[in-house]
């Protein structure tokens, strides 16, 4: 059985490819998750992508991860990072180690875009990487997979 990788994708991710392009890049998040399937048959990784708009939905999955045999979640929260004390507590709650990914740099954005809920229990945040951050993500997910069944 191969390691179990969620993906999180919030708010707004779906207009990927057509929402403001010189910010977050010209990749559509079919594009993205299609990388991502291809990237984890390399790596021998489960990948299953979810977005959307909603928190309730977001936590609900992330609930259900306790049972599913998830190993490991990358999230964009999107605008939910800088909001979102329940998807945050769901996180901690299932205690899943994740990493945090924002395609553009937010610390070179406004000032409300520096705080995030996430970025203090996540095991990695990687921002301003456009999609290749989502690439770096699971690669780091996999090494750290690979050292655990090692030790
Ligand atoms: C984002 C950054 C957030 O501030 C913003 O609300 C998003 C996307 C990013 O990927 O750069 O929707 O998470």
């Amino acid at each position: 059985m191969k390691p179990r990788i969620a993906v999180l994708h919030g708010p707004n991710l779906n207009l990927l490819g057509s929402r403001e392009p010189a910010i977050y890049g010209a990749t559509t998040l079919e594009q993205i998750d299609q990388q991502l399937h291809r990237l984890g048959d390399e790596l021998d990784l489960q990948v299953d992508c979810l977005q959307s708009n909603h928190e309730g939905v977001l936590v609900d999955r992330v609930q259900a991860m306790a049972r599913d045999g998830t190993r490991y979640v990358i999230i964009n929260p999107a605008a939910f990072t800088h909001t979102s004390v329940a998807l945050r507590d769901a996180l901690s709650a299932v205690q899943l180690p994740f990493v945090e990914v924002h395609l553009s740099n937010v610390y070179r954005r406004e000032a409300f875009r520096r705080q995030s809920y996430f970025s203090d229990l996540a095991q990695a945040v990687i921002s301003g990487c456009g999609a290749l951050g989502y690439s770096l993500a699971l690669r780091f997910v996999a090494d750290k997979l690979m050292t655990e069944a090692q030790s």
